[in-house]
């Protein structure tokens, strides 16, 4: 087992990482002493894969109840939120009860949200299942619902006590989302995680998805990303660079209605819009560019037939939570591995990166 020691804020908590962790029921018992009844909010979708490997493991617990969540972006609203919150109310869950969330960022966002607001507040663990969720959703403590108006527009900061990212599940996974994972395992990458740049630049897509390779990339992006949250809990400045690709990425996924694409898939077009963006603003070199592509084929992120015209993204961008004074923000790089924050860019660059990108 590997362990990132967490100090966020007023938080302090461990990240363990390795193969069937959860089902040493004593020495997470052990972490989570002093806490009374458990509500396991579980990806019903899980549960039918791994429900073997689940039943052992929820045996080793007597006081807990259990909540099966239909998980999917469009049950990710506080009208479902509500459902569970009256539900622990009805199971007796009290001040020192705490949740366990297991499933992807989608239950791992939604069973923090509903810690977040029972009771003003009661303890999480959080047990992400897919790639993305290991190394993105579930470190940072940040839980949010949708609204029509916009994804994650309701939500808080709420760190959990301990993570467990047990690799077991990782097997079930299919490529689609661990490709997902991987977008963001290279962006940590592009913008300084040296670690996993050496582990992706040895690898593809299929030699990537053995278990001990898949474990070290979990253990370096995730402490990366760990190490920029605890200089910039609340998003206030350096925190931002984790937002690389994602101007426009979230503005493809939101032109295309989150239909036909995937996030992995919007955030890859992002990484390499961004880049491009990067290159023509007199920042990365040609053969900085060049790796961003080389990284991006490896892991079969390069070219994905996204089919819509860049006009319609780039009207998108304009409405990203993180614009400022009415101009688009974005995080570039300087080099592999080196991120600026907060920049603007001539709408001429912007237009030919993305139409080149989107083309
Ligand atoms: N809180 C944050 O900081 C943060 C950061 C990034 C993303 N997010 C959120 O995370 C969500 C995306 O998370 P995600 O990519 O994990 O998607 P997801 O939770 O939708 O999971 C993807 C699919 O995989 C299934 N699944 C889960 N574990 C599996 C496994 N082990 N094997 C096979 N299938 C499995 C799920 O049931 C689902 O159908 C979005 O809602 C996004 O807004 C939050």
């Amino acid at each position: 087992m590997k362990e990132i020691e967490a100090v966020i804020g007023e938080s302090r908590y461990t990240i363990e990482i390795g193969n069937r962790l959860l089902l040493d029921s004593q020495r997470l018992k052990e972490k989570i002493s002093g806490s009374g009844k458990c509500a396991v909010v579980l990806s019903n979708y899980l549960y039918d894969l791994h429900w073997e490997y689940l039943i052992e493991v929820l045996g080793g617990y007597t006081n807990k109840e259990l909540f099966l969540m239909q998980d999917s972006e469009e049950n990710k609203n506080y009208i479902y939120a509500e459902n569970f919150l009256q539900g622990f109310a009805v199971k007796g869950l009290a001040r020192d009860s705490l949740v366990w969330s297991i499933g992807g960022g989608v239950v791992g966002d939604f069973a923090g949200y509903c810690a977040s607001l029972y009771m003003r507040g009661i303890n999480i663990v959080q047990c992400p299942t897919t790639l993305l969720a290991m190394v993105d959703a579930g470190i940072g403590g940040k839980v949010a619902v949708n609204l029509q108006s916009g994804k994650n527009l309701v939500g808080s900061f709420h760190q959990p006590i301990l993570v467990v990212s047990d690799t077991v599940f990782l097997s079930t996974l299919p490529d689609r989302e661990i490709k997902c994972g991987l977008a963001e395992i290279i962006k940590h990458s592009l913008i300084g995680d040296a670690a996993s740049m050496d582990i992706l630049l040895k690898h593809n897509l299929e030699s990537v998805k053995d278990e001990s390779v898949l474990s070290e990339l979990v253990y370096h992006s995730a402490k990366f990303k760990v190490s920029v949250v605890a200089a910039d809990e609340k998003e206030e400045g350096l925190r931002a660079i984790l937002n690389f690709g994602h101007t426009v990425g979230h503005a493809v996924e939101s032109f295309m209605a989150y239909k036909d694409i995937s996030h992995g898939e919007a955030v890859a077009a992002g990484i390499l819009a961004e880049s491009r963006i990067s290159k023509e603003a007199g920042l990365l070199s040609a053969d900085g560019l060049e790796l961003v592509v080389d990284l991006l084929k490896r892991y079969d992120l390069f070219d994905n037939s996204i089919n819509c015209g860049s006009d319609g993204v780039i009207e998108h961008m304009k409405f990203d939570k993180k614009n400022k004074e009415n101009s688009v923000r974005f995080v570039l790089l300087k080099a592999p591995g080196e991120a600026l924050y907060n920049q603007t860019v001539p709408n001429d660059i912007i237009n030919r990166a993305v139409e080149e990108t989107l083309a």
